[in-house]
């Protein structure tokens, strides 16, 4: 069975709760076998990938991006929601509310970032201008509005190492250069799907404002706790943006890398 929708759910988001007659299945992929939860909303097929494991067992360094990427690129999938945890710069960006990111800054340094490593893989130096789909951000503002859920249509991400969270200074270095949110998962993940010309939606749910900014001293807890009061908005969020997905549609992130149609002009 094709599956075109799939979920990506990172801290706090382990359970494919909300879809029916789940099976997990093992997807080979030349990076390593991924395990993916199959099943349905609505009578559509959706895959579910835990990126930390059940449990919470892979720190973000040691998330395999580009397995995920490639064994959902394997079942046919063309839209990903991916959730995030992430810490707040913005004071208009409040803890409990939710986040349709629309750009990233990049601060990880050790990590597998493209499945174009040269030779037979190929040289591709792929155009990230807008590096979230547009479409399914536009989907997210629509399910939010219509849940009347406090949401941003915007914002730019910056993505750390970890695990360890920030300094101060480096929330404040993260905010001069204009990032609103932070967290560790988001990069490469969303290049990868580029890459693989998959539409790739994040939805940022902010746990904490960031260190320094916050009075008191993060922890892992404290941002489990956020994602867990803030589980059913999240919940009732995808399954409202699921809905308004076509699982045949088509976008121009689907040709991110071959250039599709656009660039077969004057062929034939
Ligand atoms: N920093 C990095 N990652 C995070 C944070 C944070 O403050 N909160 C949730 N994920």
């Amino acid at each position: 069975m094709t599956v075109r929708i799939a979920i990506i759910g990172g801290t706090g988001v382990y359970d494919p709760e909300i879809l029916d007659d789940v099976r997990t299945e093992q997807v080979s992929t030349p990076y390593g076998d991924i395990s993916v939860n199959i099943g349905s909303y609505r009578g559509k097929p959706i895959a579910f990938i835990s990126r930390h494991g059940q449990g919470h067992t892979v720190p973000p360094h040691r998330v395999n991006y580009r397995a995920n990427i490639a064994g959902l690129k394997k079942l046919g999938v063309r839209s990903i929601l991916a959730t995030a945890a992430v810490g707040s710069l913005n004071r208009a960006m409040k803890p409990g509310s939710f986040v349709f990111v629309d750009q990233f800054l990049d601060f990880t340094k050790a990590r597998a970032q493209t499945f174009f490593d040269g030779d037979e893989k190929g040289v591709v130096h792929c155009d990230v201008t807008d590096p979230y789909c547009l479409e399914l951000r536009e989907i997210l503002v629509r399910a939010a509005w219509e849940l009347r859920q406090p949401a941003a249509s915007g914002g730019t991400y910056a993505c750390t190492d970890g695990p360890r969270f920030e300094s101060a200074a480096e929330i404040t270095m993260i905010r001069q250069l204009g990032g609103d949110l932070v967290g560790m998962t988001g990069v490469p993940e969303v290049v990868l799907a580029r890459e693989a010309e998959i539409c790739y939606a994040s939805i940022a749910m902010v746990t904490n404002f960031a260190a320094g900014i916050s009075q008191t001293r993060l922890t892992h807890e404290e941002v489990l706790e956020v994602m867990s009061l803030n589980a059913e908005n999240l919940r009732r969020l995808i399954m409202q943006a699921i809905t308004m997905i076509g699982e045949e549609r088509e976008c121009a992130c689907h040709w991110a890398v071959s250039g599709g149609p656009v660039h077969s002009k004057g062929e034939g």
